[in-house]
């Protein structure tokens, strides 16, 4: 099985993203993290895509699609959260399913509002070793500033202030939406309320995909 999880930065796409991975034992495929990596080890790579991210703008397609496609090719089904971004990317994506015959069973879009996705980026923080997410205000840690999972200490991601918030907002607004209709054009998209506790979303989506 194949699922897309699109949304608005700080949707929450990588909480359920994760617990899917669990549940559904599919690989979890995060553009952002891979490149988080690539940028804490100074790889080319991650020089090239600094300063896009660090800015809030999309890293450009020529690093992005070939990468994501090799990553997915790998795997015996996915759930992909933060590609495709834009409408290159998407067509991109559908070749490719068309070309190796899989398919992409699920499209979901977790819809957030903006007031309270800036709420939940100012308090995230992150295991910059393992990946774990919190937020000091709805899920902190049991040590503050420490990571449950592997005692290392969390970070506030650079690109979690208000102006880059607003800014990765404005980016997702112009190039990310276009591809909501796109994929009501290719299959459907199934939208769920993602203003809810973290379990209550994750049910939502376990019980349409057993539905559909
Ligand atoms: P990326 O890492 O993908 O960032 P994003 O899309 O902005 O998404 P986030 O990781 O910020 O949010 P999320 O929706 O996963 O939310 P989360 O679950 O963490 O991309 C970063 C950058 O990389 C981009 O700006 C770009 O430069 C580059 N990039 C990535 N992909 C690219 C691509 N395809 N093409 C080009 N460039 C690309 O939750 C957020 C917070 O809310 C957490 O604190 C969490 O604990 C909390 N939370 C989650 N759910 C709930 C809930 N139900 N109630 C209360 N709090 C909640």
């Amino acid at each position: 099985m194949n699922i897309l999880l699109l949304g608005a930065p700080g949707a929450g796409k990588g909480t359920q993203a994760k617990l899917l991975e669990k549940r559904l034992g599919l690989k979890h495929i995060a553009p952002g993290d891979i490149l988080r990596d690539e940028v804490k080890n100074e790889t080319e790579l991650g020089i090239k895509a600094k300063s896009y991210m660090d800015g809030g703008n999309l890293v450009p397609d020529s690093l992005i699609i070939d990468m994501m496609i090799k990553r997915i090719d790998k795997e015996n089904g996915v759930i992909l959260d933060g590609f495709p971004r834009n409408i290159a990317q998407a067509e991109a994506l559908t070749e490719y399913f068309r070309d190796s015959g899989k398919t992409l069973d699920h499209v979901i879009k977790i819809s957030v509002s903006e007031d309270e996705i800036i709420r939940r980026l100012s308090g995230r923080r992150v295991c910059p070793e393992c990946g774990a997410t919190y937020n000091i205000m709805f899920n902190p840690p049991q040590k503050e500033g420490i990571c449950d999972v592997d005692g290392t200490a969390l970070i506030h991601r650079k690109d979690d202030t208000e102006e880059t918030i607003h800014k990765r907002f404005s980016v997702f607004d112009e190039q990310t939406r276009p591809i909501i209709d796109y994929y009501q054009q290719h299959g459907g998209v199934e939208i769920v309320h993602g203003e809810r506790d973290v379990e209550d979303i994750f049910n939502g989506i376990l019980q349409y995909i057993e539905e559909n």
